[in-house]
Parts: C-alpha cells; sequence; structure tokens
C-alpha cells in the first residue's frame, strides 16, 4: 500500500478561542491586550504579549491567523498544504495554578478535538483508496504545572488518547516545574507509550534574558538562539536521565530541528565519557539517542537539514556505550546516512508566527523551509516526499 504525495505540517500553532479569551482577561503577561495603532489613534489593535518584557508591546494577535479556523485551512490552501497537526502555542497552561490548568486542559481538548473533527475530509491517503483523513489534526494539552496532581496529568492523557483527532500532546520545557529529568514524570512517559501518542517538545522560556546584552535587537537573539537552547537542554537533561532507556518506545518530536543537539551530540558523548557517573547511566552512546527521536524540518536551509539527516543517521552506529567516532564517512557512505535520517524528519511552518512583514501570496516562512527540503544534497525524491508528508502520516498515525 503506498501512500499519496500530502505536504503534511506538523509544526503549526493555535491559540483556541477559548484560550484567547482567558488571555484577554489578564492583567499581566501572558496577555491580549488592545491599543490605538501607532499613528492612527482612532484605530485599535489587539496585541500579545507572551513575556513581561517583549520588545514593541509584544505582536499584533487576531483571529485572522490565530483561532480562527477557516483562515488556518485558507493558509494551507494557500500553501499547497493538505494536513496540520494543529498544536496550542506558547505559553500553554504554564502559567495558571494546578486546578485550573487542569480543567482548562481538559477543555481545551475538547476545543481541539472539535476543531479537528469539523474540518474537511482530504480523501484516503493510501493511493489504493481507503478511509478519508481530515485535513487537521491536533496535539493536545497536559496540565503539567507545578503542583500538578500526577493522576490528573494521567486523566488527561486518558482523555487525549479517547479523542480521535488528537494524535499526542505539546509540551514545554518545565514539567512540573523541575524539568523534564524529573523523576516523578516517569509514569507520565509510561502512559504516553503505552497509548501511543507523540510528544512534540517546544520552546518558550528561551535562555536567561541576561546574556543578550542591552542592544536593541528585537526578537532575534531569544528566537534564533534562546528557543532551540532551550530544547536543546530539556532533551539533553530528559536523555541523561534515561528516559528514553526506561521507555524505548516513547515517539518524541523535537522543535527547529533539534536546536544544537545533533551539532552537539559528539561533544555531549565525549563530555559522558569522561564522567564514569553519568556515564554508567546510560545504555548506548549519547550520539545513538539521536536516531530515537523525530525533528521538525523548521530550519531554514537544506545545508542544517542535510546535517541533522547525516547525524540522525549515523546515530546506529553508536549503540554501544563506548563507542568512539568513526573515520570520516566517505561520500557514498555520507549519502547513504541522509537517506536514513531523512526518515525521522518532518515538514513544519511555525505559522502563525513568522508572518510576512508586507502583503505577499506566500509566507516567506513557508517556502524557505519547503525550498530546503528539495535542495538537501543526497535526498532524491523519496526522502523528499516523506519529509514533506509520508513520515508524517506513519508516525502520527494517519494511515
Ligand atoms: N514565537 C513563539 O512565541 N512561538 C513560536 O512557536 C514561534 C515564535
Ligand atoms: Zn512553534
Amino acid at each position: 500500500m503506498s501512500t499519496r504525495k500530502l505536504l503534511v505540517d506538523v509544526h503549526t500553532h493555535v491559540y483556541l478561542p477559548r484560550y484567547a479569551a482567558y488571555l484577554r482577561a489578564r492583567a499581566v503577561a501572558p496577555r491580549i491586550f488592545s491599543r490605538p495603532v501607532p499613528g492612527e489613534p482612532d484605530v485599535e489593535e489587539d496585541r500579545l504579549l507572551i513575556l513581561e518584557n517583549e520588545p514593541s508591546g509584544g505582536r499584533p494577535v487576531g483571529p485572522q491567523v490565530y483561532w480562527d479556523k477557516s483562515q488556518k485551512l485558507a493558509f494551507m490552501n494557500r500553501h499547497g498544504i493538505d494536513v496540520s497537526v494543529v498544536s496550542s502555542a506558547n505559553p500553554w497552561l504554564d502559567f495558571l495554578p494546578a486546578s485550573e490548568a487542569n480543567s482548562l486542559a481538559k477543555e481545551l481538548n475538547e476545543d481541539l478535538e472539535e476543531f479537528c473533527s469539523s474540518s474537511p475530509d482530504l480523501g484516503s491517503p493510501t493511493s489504493g483508496g481507503g478511509p478519508s483523513i481530515k485535513r487537521l489534526y491536533g496535539l493536545g494539552l497536559l496540565p503539567l504545572v507545578s503542583e500538578a496532581s500526577l493522576s490528573d496529568v494521567l486523566k488527561v492523557i486518558t482523555q487525549i488518547s479517547s479523542l480521535p483527532h488528537l494524535k499526542g500532546v505539546i509540551m514545554g520545557t518545565q514539567g512540573l516545574g523541575r524539568g523534564l529529568d524529573d523523576e516523578e514524570l516517569e509514569p507520565v512517559w509510561g502512559e504516553i507509550e503505552r497509548n501511543g501518542l507523540v510528544v512534540f517538545l517546544h520552546p518558550h522560556y528561551g535562555v536567561p534574558s541576561s546574556v543578550y546584552g542591552g542592544r536593541a535587537n528585537g526578537h532575534v537573539l531569544p528566537l534564533a538562539l534562546g528557543f532551540p537552547f532551550e530544547t536543546t537542554i530539556a532533551i539533553t537533561r530528559l536523555i541523561l536521565a534515561g528516559v528514553l532507556d526506561k521507555f524505548p518506545s516513547l515517539k518524541i518530536m523535537l522543535a527547529h530541528s533539534g536546536g544544537a543537539l545533533p551539532a552537539l551530540s559528539s561533544r555531549l558523548a565525549s563530555c559522558i565519557d569522561h564522567d564514569p557517573v553519568v556515564a554508567s547511566r546510560l545504555k548506548h552512546n549519547a550520539r545513538y539517542y539521536l536516531g530515537r527521536l523525530y525533528f521538525d524540518a523548521v530550519a531554514y536551509g537544506p545545508e542544517e537539514l542535510g546535517f541533522v539527516s547525516s547525524a540522525i543517521g549515523r546515530s546506529s552506529t553508536y549503540d554501544d556505550p563506548s563507542a568512539s567516532a568513526s573515520a570520516i564517512p566517505s561520500l557514498e557512505s555520507e549519502g547513504k546516512l541522509r537517506v536514513l535520517g531523512s526518515s525521522r524528519m518532518l515538514f513544519g511552518t511555525d505559522h502563525p508566527f513568522f508572518p510576512p512583514l508586507k502583503a505577499t501570496d506566500k509566507w516567506k516562512s513557508v517556502t524557505e523551509n519547503l525550498a530546503a527540503i528539495n535542495a538537501v544534497a543526497g535526498w532524491g525524491d523519496e526522502e523528499i516526499e516523506a519529509v514533506c508528508g509520508g513520515n508524517a502520516l506513519r508516525i502520527f498515525d494517519l494511515v
């Protein structure tokens, strides 16, 4: 059974209306507020302030991109996207007390199920016919905040598993307030694994703003560097805690192509080698774990995607914890590594973030990521089709 060529966006966000209303009622970040448009005192615009110290009073926000389903579908149509796996945007429920986070998570999961189940049918994803799939699927929210009751979190995993259009969860890096290497999270990983859900690990906090200096660089440093480094540290802590060893079927997809992890995995392996306490905890060499993860292809450049796929592809050669760097691969085997690694990479857009600054038909943030996928040295039609959609159909269990 072969699958049709589909373009599937696995990194695309929404603030559901219930969440937007919640943000609108708040007086401190995260919040949505109205202010006069600069230079047009009689016209009001809504702004989204995610962090209190954001430059330029946050970003413009409105139903057109953040919560209207028909607008999400119009965006998909304009860019040739067949299916989107939609997730709530940051900061999710992180700022709420545990009981509110729990009730809002359950309500938002129901809302997201309705958002997806009421989307149009796409037809069968397989060339030989078969049941139709929808244009929208979703990733639910867990009430992961400090003081959360573990049994509440486990019940929400059960809820998400019972909602047919939700295929996983989106998760930040805080866990129950102590990060993702917290031993108390083990039942959560176990339950997510048992239900075959995908964890989409996504940043929000970046790194401490003191490292960005005083120059006015807008959002550039937090978004380009802070976000990916946050993800890198969170997933590395999870690996070092042995979570991927304990839960061998757990599916984790990293935002922004895994941040710096692919580039630093050999350094990580070397540091572990020189630290017997940490080394004794892990079943494999650090590089091996790249091949246990999934990576969105939101990297904006073919060289970066090629590099990530090579690093994933060579991971299986580092099964043994004491494995050391093999000889530099010949061009032929480098090509093979890239082909292997492409099976774990998935197209994404990060919509509705990164909108074009001037009115234009297509968003550069989309076309650039697509062009990058099409230009990776060593990827042929098969790999490109897999990264554009085939991998997502398989990993999110849509076929
Ligand atoms: N900015 C955000 O706050 N979130 C994203 O996902 C992308 C950009
Ligand atoms: Zn995102």
